[in-house]
């Protein structure tokens, strides 16, 4: 069973700890996703498992061995790199043999191999070019190519989609999840974009100065953020904050800012739910307007402040009241327009509320 473990893993250069006592553990054919900002610690980690960062103290297993002191090329593991260094002399096609020829391999099964992969990247018909006469994108499905030729357990991705435009990354992002669920291999995938996490994870790790803030199912992820960090770091447009508190009024617990309140009986609680200073989370298309908007646990008027139309639908940033902004998704054939007041209903099942201090969810 290829499964990876990062077993209490810190790693420091000099003074500074990149990774700090980071436990990991990905199953057997599971695609897990490390998410987080620049230098949070992702390639660290990734290099960790791929034995190409030394680690201060803890222990890499895959596939139940300790490899924490193996070499690279005994780990069963094959990583494609953010910048995909082709040989720029050689043909596709030597460019993905290049690693087998090397190790030995003889020619028929390099030659079997190179096709096959050759095939699952719909490369066939560009073996003889060189990475000059391919396309980015093209250039990229070399290098996953020269990957897939390998007899890996493991894969193991450093941000191979980011040097791609906007919409080849899509294409290349559909591709790696159907050669996934193709081959079934254990991966680790970094990256910042949170769409590209959303979309291709069984499980997301969303990272923060070197520790793991939450590990969970996208929609988990997603829908129950345990941390303010995580809730702002996972969806766009960005859930919405208002700042305020948590107050108790005849008895039931009521979130309070500026001159509103809305109550808090049908929210799900994660701790006490005592009085304090807070942040009501919302996601833009929780935020519900109209005739319906009547119907929820709150309902006013705002006033729309600006508007950023996206084609299907147009983004109203509204007026919340003491200097705060809300955002809600609204169909373009609405027809809103700036200035105009709109009545929006909230309601508290939908939120997601953060303790002002620690910044977790209660
Ligand atoms: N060789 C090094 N010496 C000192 N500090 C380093 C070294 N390599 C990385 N760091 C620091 O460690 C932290 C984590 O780096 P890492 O490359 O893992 O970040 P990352 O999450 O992959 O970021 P990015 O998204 O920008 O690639 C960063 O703050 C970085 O500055
Ligand atoms: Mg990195």
């Amino acid at each position: 069973m290829a499964e990876v473990e990062a077993r209490n893993i810190s790693i420091s250069y000099g003074s500074f700890k990149a990774l700090q006592e980071l436990n990991l553990k990905i199953s057997h054919g599971e695609f897990l996703v490390l998410l987080g900002p620049s230098g949070c610690g992702k390639s660290t980690l990734l290099n960790a498992v791929a034995g190409l960062q030394e680690i201060s103290a803890g222990q890499i297993w895959i596939s139940g061995r300790n490899v924490t002191w193996a070499e690279p090329k005994d780990r069963g593991i094959a990583m494609v790199f953010q910048s995909y260094a082709l040989y720029p002399k050689m043909s596709v096609r030597e460019n993905l043999s290049f690693g087998l020829r090397v190790s030995g391999m003889p020619k028929e099964e390099i030659a079997r191999r190179v096709s096959r992969a050759a095939e699952t990247l719909q490369l066939s018909a560009m073996l003889d070019r060189r990475p000059s006469e391919l396309s980015g994108g093209q250039r990229q499905r070399v290098a996953i190519g020269r990957v897939l030729v390998r007899d890996a357990e493991v894969f193991l991705f450093d941000e191979p989609l980011s040097n791609l435009d906007a919409q080849l990354r899509v294409e290349l992002r559909r591709e790696i999840k159907r050669l996934h669920r193709t081959l079934r291999a254990t991966s680790l995938y970094v990256t910042h974009d949170q769409v590209e996490a959303l979309t291709l994870a069984d499980r997301i790790a969303v990272m923060n100065k070197g520790k793991i803030e939450q590990i969970g199912s996208p929609a988990e992820i997603y829908e129950r953020p345990s941390t303010r960090y995580v809730a702002a770091f996972i969806g766009s447009p960005a859930m919405n904050f208002l700042e305020g508190g948590i107050e108790t009024v005849s008895g039931e617990p009521v979130f309070k800012w500026g001159d509103r309140s809305i109550p808090l009986q049908h929210y799900a609680f994660t701790d006490a739910g005592d009085q304090r200073s807070a942040s009501f989370g919302i996601r833009p298309e929780h935020l519900v307007f109209g005739d319906r908007a009547a119907a929820q646990d709150f309902h006013g008027e705002f006033v729309i402040d600006m508007l950023e139309p996206m084609g299907s639908d147009t983004l109203a940033w509204c007026n919340a009241g003491s200097g705060q902004t809300i955002g809600l998704r609204a169909p373009s054939e609405m027809r809103l327009a700036e200035g105009d007041r709109i009545p929006i209903g909230i309601s508290a099942k939908n939120a997601s509320i953060f303790d002002a201090a620690s910044g977790r969810r209660v």
